[in-house]
């Protein structure tokens, strides 16, 4: 038996004054598209902007709906968008945010394990990692290389 360890780094930074413009832009986007959410159940609004390669931007928000598991989040959402509008160009960074009903959304917000399978497929489709820029609508900002780091043992298509 040998035990095996698994750990990544990432940056935390204080607020995205300490982040470069264009990353700062894109936080600030994610922000805003929280207000594009439609969230009447968990009132939880959560944006998403991603960068493309290329220089376009595409937003997304999660969308609910009254049977709850058909609702969206807004990484898929805008992944979704990125695949039909840009088709195959790679994103190079993706800022997620959120704004919480409870009025508490200075914790950067983490994507949920559907949503890591699919950022990581995208990654794999376009052969190019997806830098993540984490925060909330205010106070500390993570940055974490790619997507794949969040999903260690992750299953992929190459499994099949
Ligand atoms: N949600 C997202 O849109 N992205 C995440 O990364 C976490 C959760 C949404 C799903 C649901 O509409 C609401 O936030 C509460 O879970």
């Amino acid at each position: 038996m040998v035990t095996k360890k698994i750990e990544f780094d990432f940056e935390v930074y204080s607020s995205i004054e300490e982040l470069n413009e264009v990353d700062a832009a894109l936080v600030l986007k994610a922000r805003e598209s929280t207000a594009l959410a439609y969230a009447p159940y968990s009132n939880f609004s959560v944006g998403a902007a991603a960068l493309l390669k290329d220089g376009n931007i595409v937003i997304g928000s999660n969308q609910e709906n009254a049977s709850y598991p058909v609702g969206i989040c807004a990484e898929r959402v805008l992944l979704s968008t990125a695949a039909n509008l840009f088709p195959k160009v790679p994103i190079d960074t993706l800022a997620i945010s959120y704004k919480s009903g409870k009025g508490k959304d200075t914790e950067p917000i983490s994507p949920c394990g559907m949503c890591r399978q699919s950022l990581i497929e995208y990654e794999n489709v376009v052969s190019q990692p997806i830098r993540i820029i984490l925060s909330g609508m205010s106070g500390e900002v993570y940055i974490i290389a790619n997507a794949g780091m969040l999903l260690p043992l992750g299953f992929s298509g190459k499994n099949l």
